[in-house]
């Protein structure tokens, strides 16, 4: 009497709150649901999020049959038994793909303390895919920290500098249809990538037309700067040219622009690098008015003027309001 009262009981709450169970199937595939763990012969009807099966299938007694299934065939799946209908089973279907090649890259902006690696899959597997991360240097698994925010990145610290031994990553993307690892290998010196500097900042100078003073700060994210002096790249052009001007400065936060020509708007750029190794990274690009006058008139009648040409009407705008500096955003260039 009392197993028979606990058995209702449980029977009367998996009717009203079934307990769905998950089905996990390859795009493309033809799926075999199965009503719980009924007998062949048994007959049994079927429902998709509480409707009737609309797609394609086909129903081998307790056994529903979808054929070449795709997204739309995801759902609640119910069956019940004839002929009363009790519901015997729930199941989600998930259709999705096993996971695929990564596309992994790793940076250390932050030279010698340590490296981050990204990845991303290539293309999208539709249902959850985790990943596990090993590092391997010189015969040694690394520690592997996951980032709080970025879910596909991990950091990695170097346990020695000017190391010639290769790092392996290896990462490997699991979901429940498979799993995929993707290995890339890189020497220290090639992932050296410092972030772009700060405030960037171009001031015209009074007492000359076409001068223009940059001037930047490293990246704060450089831990020793002392230590690991950096190198910067600056280029520039008016805003209406296509040619760059390149200055290539060791140690240097700041350069002058000897060849601004007043009344136009310049782009400026600033990269880091490393001085001995790694490569640029992304630039610091500011947008600046330079004015048209910024002093009283130059009185030597000997040099040839320039006639300029004519400017649009936003650049009038722009050079009014200089030198302020009229925008700035920062461009990531991987
Ligand atoms: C069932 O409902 C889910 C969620 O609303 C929907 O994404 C899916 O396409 C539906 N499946 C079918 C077969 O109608
Ligand atoms: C990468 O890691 C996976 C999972 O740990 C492992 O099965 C695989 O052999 C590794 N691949 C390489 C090239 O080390």
């Amino acid at each position: 009497m009392h197993w028979l009262l606990i058995s209702l009981i449980l029977h009367l709450y998996f009717c009203l709150f079934p307990v769905a169970r998950n089905q996990y199937e390859r795009m493309g595939s033809d799926v075999t649901m199965q009503c719980g763990s009924l007998d062949n012969d048994a007959s049994v009807s079927w429902k998709v999020n509480g409707t009737d099966v609309k797609a394609q299938h086909r129903l081998e007694g307790p056994r529903l049959i979808l054929t070449q299934v795709d997204l739309s065939h995801n759902g609640l799946y119910s069956c019940f038994q004839n002929p009363h209908g009790e519901r015997r089973d729930t199941i989600f279907l998930h259709i999705g793909i096993p996971p695929f090649e990564l596309t992994v890259n790793c940076r250390s902006n932050t030279y010698p303390k340590g490296f981050y690696c990204n990845w991303h899959q290539q293309q999208p597997t539709y249902i959850p895919t985790t990943f596990e991360v090993d590092v391997q240097h010189n015969q040694r698994s690394l520690e592997v920290q996951k980032d709080s925010v970025h879910k596909n990145r991990c950091h990695v610290r170097f346990p020695e500098v000017f190391s010639s031994f290769p790092y392996k990553v290896n990462v490997t993307a699991v979901n429940p249809l498979g799993k995929y690892s993707t290995t890339i290998s890189f020497e220290e010196s090639t992932i050296v990538k410092p972030d772009p500097p700060e405030r960037v900042t171009a001031t015209p100078i009074r007492s000359n037309t076409r001068r223009l003073e940059v001037s930047w700060h490293s990246p704060a994210t450089w831990p020793d700067i002392d230590s690991f002096p950096l190198k910067y790249f600056l280029r520039y052009r008016p805003l209406i040219r296509e040619q760059w001007q390149h200055v290539e400065l060791s140690d240097s936060t700041s350069h002058t622009i000897t060849d601004a020509y007043a009344g136009k708007e310049y782009i400026i750029q600033v990269a880091a690098k490393d001085t001995e190794i790694g490569t640029w990274m992304s630039f610091f690009c500011l947008l600046i008015g330079f004015p048209e006058t910024t002093t009283s008139p130059i009185p030597s009648s000997n040099a040839p003027q320039k006639a300029e040409p004519p400017v649009g009407r936003a650049a009038r705008l722009l050079t009014f309001f200089s030198p302020l500096l009229l925008g700035m955003l920062l461009l990531f260039m991987w």
